[in-house]
C-alpha cells in the first residue's frame, strides 16, 4: 500500500465502513452531531476517531483529529487517506467535511507521494473525494 493512488475500490469501501464504526463511539452530547473518521496508513493500518465533546465547548477534538493523534502516538508519520463521515444521531446526512484545524494537522503527516486523498462519505456507496492540496493550498510550514 506504498502508493497512496494504488488504494483501491474496496479500501476506500472498507475506510468508510471503518469512519461509520467510528462514528458510533462519538461522545457529542452538546452539538448531538456525529462524526467519524478512518485513516490509512502506508503500511496498511487502520485508525479510527470520533469527535469528543467537553461541558467547556472550545476543548471539543474533532473525529479527524482524534484519529490523526492516534495514529501519531502508536508511531505513525504517514497518512495516505482518510475517510470522514458526519451527520446529527439519526442518520449521516451530510458530506462532512474536515474544519480548517483538522486539515491543518493532517498536512504534517503527508505521505511519500506528497498528498492525503480524502473521501467525505453519506455512505460506502456515496461519497466525494479530494485531495488535502485542494482543501488546504499553500500550507503554513516552517523552513527548517
Ligand atoms: N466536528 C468534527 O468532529 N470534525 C470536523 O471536521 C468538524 C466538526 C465535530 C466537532 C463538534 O463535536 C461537532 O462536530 C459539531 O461541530
Amino acid at each position: 500500500m506504498g502508493d497512496n493512488m494504488s488504494l483501491n475500490e474496496k479500501v476506500i469501501k472498507l475506510l468508510i465502513e471503518e469512519a461509520i464504526k467510528a462514528r458510533d463511539m462519538a461522545y457529542a452530547p452538546y452539538s448531538k452531531y456525529l462524526v467519524g473518521a478512518a485513516l490509512i496508513v502506508p503500511s496498511g493500518n487502520i485508525y479510527t476517531g470520533c469527535n469528543v465533546e467537553n461541558a467547556s465547548y472550545g476543548l471539543t477534538n474533532c473525529a479527524e483529529r482524534t484519529a490523526i493523534f492516534k495514529a501519531v502516538s502508536e508511531g505513525q508519520r504517514h497518512v495516505d487517506a482518510m475517510a470522514i463521515v458526519g451527520g446529527p444521531i439519526e442518520e449521516i446526512s451530510d458530506y462532512a467535511y474536515p474544519c480548517g484545524a483538522c486539515r491543518q494537522v493532517l498536512s504534517e503527516f503527508l505521505p511519500e507521494s506528497g498528498d492525503i486523498r480524502i473521501f467525505v462519505a453519506k455512505s460506502p456507496e456515496d461519497y466525494k473525494e479530494y485531495k488535502l492540496s485542494e482543501l488546504i493550498p499553500n500550507l503554513f510550514f516552517i523552513t527548517k
